[in-house]
């Protein structure tokens, strides 16, 4: 008998597969795989212990936190659902980045469509997760989810919900990699903030060029991101609170975070209040009671 099947026999679960964070080289991995999951974990581990608790994280993406949370922080059970399919590029993003040759039993990911409920499909999670994707779900969408995801939790269990960067703060718009100018997006209209993404031929920061960038090739990954943008539903963090409470959920805890780069311009004062153009992030522990 192979060593990995004996012990598989035995313990009910393969041999962890090795690997090194010291061979990270990738900007975006990075920022996932310590920043995001360290985060997730400072909030979950006061209330959940990762190794016993079953898990969803909401909108994936390429589940490089869902990696993390695994490897880093022992999570023994985490199911990963998007609409796209970025999740099937992490066993060789994880082999190049931290030279891992196998994905954690721990972890599973699932394609759905957008809108369908998950309620029923598996047995009530511990933990529902959620990063940077709540501004990108149609607003009309947003509350039949956060019902949809509040019947897939058990009674007692925690929704940890983040959102960065908010619509209405100075890089709200997702296009900061193209255009520096804080709140440009609430000053122009559609096709002038085209005209200066199309125009920008400079580097962009690492830690915003995702695994998807290859696929689309610079004018592809423009013209991605800039519907990615207009699709954004514009949720304030008010909204948000008041949406998880009316689905049922209760707030255990919540961070605000605030980022001022430049001088608010006058013009934009006169429109919104200052608070919701320098909330770029929120940071929610729910539950359901
Ligand atoms: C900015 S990405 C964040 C992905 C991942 N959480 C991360 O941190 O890299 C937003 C993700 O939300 C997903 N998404 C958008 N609308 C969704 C929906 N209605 N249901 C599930 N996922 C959705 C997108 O496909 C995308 O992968």
């Amino acid at each position: 008998m192979k060593f990995q099947n004996f012990f598989k026999s035995f313990f009910g679960r393969s041999p962890a597969a090795s690997w090194s964070a010291e061979k990270i080289t990738d900007a975006w991995f990075q920022s996932h795989f310590e920043y995001a999951a360290d985060v997730v974990h400072a909030w979950l581990s006061p209330v959940v212990d990762m190794r016993g608790a079953r898990m969803l994280q909401f909108g994936c993406g390429d589940g490089i936190t869902d990696l993390a949370l695994a490897l880093r922080y022992g999570a023994g059970h985490i199911h990963g659902v998007d609409i796209r399919r970025e999740y099937e590029k992490l066993p060789k993003i994880a082999q190049q980045q931290i030279g891992l040759s196998r994905l954690p039993e721990a972890l599973s990911f699932a394609t759905i469509t957008p809108g369908t409920p998950l309620q029923g499909r598996a047995q009530p999670y511990d933990v529902l997760m959620s990063w940077s994707t709540f501004e990108h779900v149609q607003r009309d969408q947003v509350l039949p989810i956060l019902q949809d995801l509040y019947a897939c939790l058990r009674p007692g269990g925690y929704f940890f919900l983040q959102i960065e960067p908010l619509y209405y703060s100075a890089f709200g718009s997702h296009l900061g990699r193209y255009d520096p100018a804080p709140w440009h997006h609430l000053q122009v209209d559609d096709d002038a903030l085209w005209q200066v993404i199309e125009q920008c031929n400079g580097p962009m920061h690492a830690d915003e060029v995702d695994f998807g960038f290859e696929d689309f090739g610079p004018d592809g990954y423009k013209r991605f991101v800039f519907e990615e943008y207009r699709a954004l539903n514009r949720l304030t963090a008010d909204e948000l609170v008041q949406l998880t409470t009316q689905a049922g959920f209760s707030v255990v805890r919540q961070e605000r975070r605030h980022y001022e780069p430049a001088p608010i311009p006058e013009v934009l004062l006169e429109k919104y209040e200052r608070d919701i153009l320098l909330n770029n992030e929120i940071i929610l522990l729910l539950q359901k009671k």
